[in-house]
């Protein structure tokens, strides 16, 4: 039983899933022209048809399997998906021009989809186009001052559209708005973190049996919460932490005593002289990247012989990687993440992928069911590469030791500011510049060092964080005072596009 929100390629297609598995309803993302065969396998209690940068009037306009529309299930239309349903019934959709654009107010609002709203209610809108006529029979049931089709519904009430959109935070009552979808369409409400919990707890064990798992773990959130998940679950497994010399400051023991307090059967590698050796005289952040990736490869290989044999290799896949997997837009590779990818055939492993349903905030709630320490589940982001590219330039252990100690500092000054959760991840580069300074009375020739903090929801697009001046100066004379080799530090004011989060 779920929602099943058909994709016609709208930046905010994922948001509408999250919002509705936050008001409790299980939700899953299909491509927009998926057969009906695979929208009725996910067993839809209601759909709801995507936003899309396109015009429905336009040849090769995405449309969904016209089978959809003999199913029993109400459907919501968000914005081009309120195109498609106008147009499919009959009714009339063109290019209104700017006049669609941006915030506005609902004049009138009526029906169970506004249910407990008085306008006017703040909206957002970013189409160009708008329905002009509406299909034999239906009504609006929402309007602007200039727009008198802002919602509409079917004469049965059953199919239903919004020209806005209600899962973005422009839209206050948003979540209202798809609740209140929700109740008319007798959605059930029962997709809880405690149940997500049960639910995945019972199947790993039902999968795995008396087998054994193998798992590695990085420190990061989804990894950490994995392994306690097998552990809590009385599953047999040996989580491997791979130390390859290019974790943050304290992280080692932070990672091993939070996890093996709680019951996980956890191997450290000590790697770091390997990956060092591994990564002497390399400067270019792909090649970087790829020699960590083959010495992971290897170290794991090593481990999974020593240690083995395992049935199951478990993984943190998470559901927007499932969603990318069926076939949305295609993304361009733009740095090539690294993980244990290509470790399971080769080693005859089965995948055990617990997570593979769940957005992240739904892991972090998870995480907080099992008892992760929130020094683990709250913690920045981390890529698997570590420090490494954070280096820019050639990885020595001295410029190690200098970009662990400059974000250590910048860390520890954005906690002791009470700064730590307005940015989503923050970092110290090191950067291949030295520049001319003064210590003491004497010319000093130091390196200089880019802070970079940013906000951000999914990582895909990120705004650099407005730290005040207090906390920036803070960790310049800091890190200046006490890392002797740094003479400069500057604060990273780019977004993403066009940067990236990190510098390699
Ligand atoms: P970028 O730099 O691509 O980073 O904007 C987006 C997010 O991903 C993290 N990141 C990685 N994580 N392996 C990972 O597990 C990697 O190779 C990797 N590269 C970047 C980065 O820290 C940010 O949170």
């Amino acid at each position: 039983m779920s929602v099943v929100i058909l994709d016609f390629g709208s930046q905010y297609t994922r948001l509408i899933a999250r919002r509705m598995r936050e008001l409790n309803a299980f939700s899953v993302v299909l491509p927009g022209t998926a057969p009906i065969e695979r929208i009725r396998e996910a067993a839809p209690t209601a759909v709801v048809l995507s936003g899309g940068p396109r015009s429905v009037f336009e040849a090769g306009a995405p449309k969904p399997d016209d089978a959809l529309y003999g199913l029993e299930v109400p459907i919501l239309g968000v914005c081009y998906g309120m195109h498609l349903l106008a147009e499919r019934f009959g009714g009339r959709v063109i290019d209104a021009g700017e006049r669609s654009y941006g915030s506005d107010r609902l004049a009138h609002a009526d029906g169970p989809l506004f249910e407990g709203l008085e306008p006017p209610v703040a909206i957002w809108m970013s189409h160009a186009d708008a329905v002009t006529e509406l299909p034999e029979g239906w009504s609006s049931i929402a309007a602007t001052a200039t727009n008198p089709n802002v919602a509409v519904a079917s004469p049965d009430g059953r199919r239903l559209g919004v020209q806005f959109h209600p899962e973005v935070v422009h839209t206050p009552d948003g979540a209202r708005i798809l609740s209140n979808f929700l109740d008319a369409s007798g959605v059930p409400r029962d997709w809880t973190p405690e149940r997500n919990l049960e639910r995945i707890t019972e199947d790993a064990r039902a999968r795995v049996g008396g087998d054994r798992v193998l798992l590695g773990v990085s420190g990061g959130v989804d990894s950490s919460a994995l392994a306690l998940l097998l552990a809590r679950a009385g599953v047999d497994h040996l989580a491997v932490f791979v130390d390859h010399g290019l974790l943050r400051a304290g992280e080692r023991a932070e990672v091993e005593d939070g996890l093996r307090a709680l019951g996980v059967n956890l191997l450290t590698v000590d790697a770091g002289e390997r990956f060092l050796s591994a990564l002497a005289g390399i400067v270019d952040p792909e090649a970087k990247r790829k020699a960590i990736g083959r010495e992971f490869v290897a170290v794991f290989r090593e481990e999974a012989q020593r240690h083995g044999p395992f049935r199951f290799l478990a993984q943190g896949t998470l559901y927007p990687d499932v969603i990318e997997s069926a076939g949305g837009e295609g993304a361009a590779n733009i740095k090539s993440h690294h993980n244990v990818g290509g470790l399971p055939e080769e080693l005859g492993f089965e995948l055990l992928e617990p997570f593979r349903m769940l957005f992240k905030d739904e892991v972090r709630e998870v995480a907080r069911l099992l008892g992760l320490p929130d020094a683990i589940r709250l913690r920045h982001p981390f890529p698997g590469p570590g420090l490494a590219v954070r280096i820019l330039g050639e990885v020595t252990s001295e410029r190690i030791e200098i970009v662990r100690k400059s974000d250590a500092i910048f860390l520890e000054v954005l906690r002791e500011h009470g700064a730590y959760h307005d940015a989503w991840q923050a970092l110290a580069v090191l950067t291949p510049i030295q520049s001319v300074g003064v210590a003491g009375d004497e010319r000093r020739y130091g390196h200089v060092v880019a802070l970079r903090a940013v906000t951000s929801v999914d990582a895909m697009t990120a705004d650099w964080a407005r730290l005040s001046h207090e906390v920036l100066d803070d960790a310049a004379r800091r890190i200046t005072r006490e890392i002797p080799e740094v003479g400069r530090v500057v604060y990273d004011i780019t977004s993403k596009p066009p940067a990236t989060i990190e510098w390699e």
